[in-house]
């Protein structure tokens, strides 16, 4: 079974909670790592428990924010995440293939729930191309060793 992890603050609760039964209809295995209710929460929070699962269990996640921006942000601090903001089919497709992008980030306020749910299943779906895109991913990887 395909196990993935998926988070949101307060302004992506209602996506991620779509997400979520989206997934378990695919019969994904689905961490949900909150938020739970509306209650205001601070996204860096949510994204720091989402990447620290990417990284332990080696999975991909999905964050959720009003924007899709700040949550982006706070995950990209994190050492082993690629999180890439997509809001467009085509830039979901080449964040996998080309970005090997392990966290994908939404926001609920940006676009609509058909659109949304189109983006996760291609960024799902896409598979990365390896080769002189190797390359340029593991001089990302080499920068956070530099910090
Ligand atoms: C919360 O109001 C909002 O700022 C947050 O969800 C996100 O859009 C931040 O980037």
């Amino acid at each position: 079974m395909n196990k993935i992890v998926i988070g949101s603050d307060h302004g992506g609760f209602e996506y991620k909670e779509i997400i979520k039964n989206h997934l378990l209809a695919l019969e994904y295995e689905v961490l949900d790592v909150g938020c739970f209710d509306k209650s205001s929460i601070d996204y860096p929070d949510i994204a720091l428990k989402l990447c620290e699962i990417v990284n332990r269990d080696k999975i991909k996640g999905i964050l959720v924010c009003g924007t899709g921006i700040g949550i982006g942000i706070a995950a990209n601090k994190c050492p082993g995440i690629r999180a890439a903001l997509c809001h467009d089919e085509y830039s979901a497709r080449m964040a996998r293939l080309h970005n090997d992008s392990n966290v994908l980030t939404l926001g609920q306020r940006v676009v609509g729930e058909g659109l949304m749910l189109s983006i996760v299943d291609t960024w799902l779906d896409s598979k990365f191309e390896g080769g002189r895109h190797e390359n340029r991913v593991n001089k990302i990887i080499k920068m956070e060793g530099e910090k």
